[in-house]
């Protein structure tokens, strides 16, 4: 077996203890963990995949799925869900044709995600567009964003 990877996890070859290094490579390479690299991960360190998995979701920096160019994160906390955060991330969903149960766009242009907090809950409802945070929202301030970029 050697797949797009060989690359990058040769040098690795059969070094357990690398694993985090080696997540953290493959996934600059391509974004994310998709299935098949944790495969060729598990073949080159040696180690099964259950445990690389084990490891992988433990760090909050690595992801099994692709992401967007721009990733959306709708605030569903007890602040902003009384303030109608619901409907921000209904209409976010609305606005961009997401399919129930899907959180990214055909297109890939745009990730969407719930978040538990941004510790700013003066600002409820929150929506943050990458690194920018929008408080106060409202459906049509939602609508009116997702459509600059
Ligand atoms: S609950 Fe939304 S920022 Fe805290």
């Amino acid at each position: 077996m050697g797949g797009q990877l060989s690359e990058i996890l040769t040098p690795y070859r059969g070094q357990r203890g690398a694993l985090i290094p080696v997540l953290q490579k493959v996934q600059g390479e391509l974004g994310y963990l998709p299935e098949e690299a944790m495969s060729e991960i598990a073949y080159f360190l040696g180690l099964p995949r259950s445990e690389i998995y084990g490891v992988a979701s433990f760090y909050a920096q690595f992801r099994f799925e692709r992401q967007g160019e721009h990733t959306v994160r709708v605030c569903q906390g007890t602040a902003c869900y009384v303030q109608g955060g619901k409907r921000i991330l209904e209409a976010v969903e609305d606005e961009l044709h997401l399919a129930p149960g899907k959180t990214i766009t055909d297109d890939y242009k745009f990730s969407v995600e719930k978040v538990a907090c941004f510790g700013s809950c003066a600002l409820a409802p929150v929506m943050v567009m990458d690194k920018t945070v929008y408080g106060k929202m409202t459906p049509a301030k939602a609508r009116q964003i997702l459509s600059q970029y």
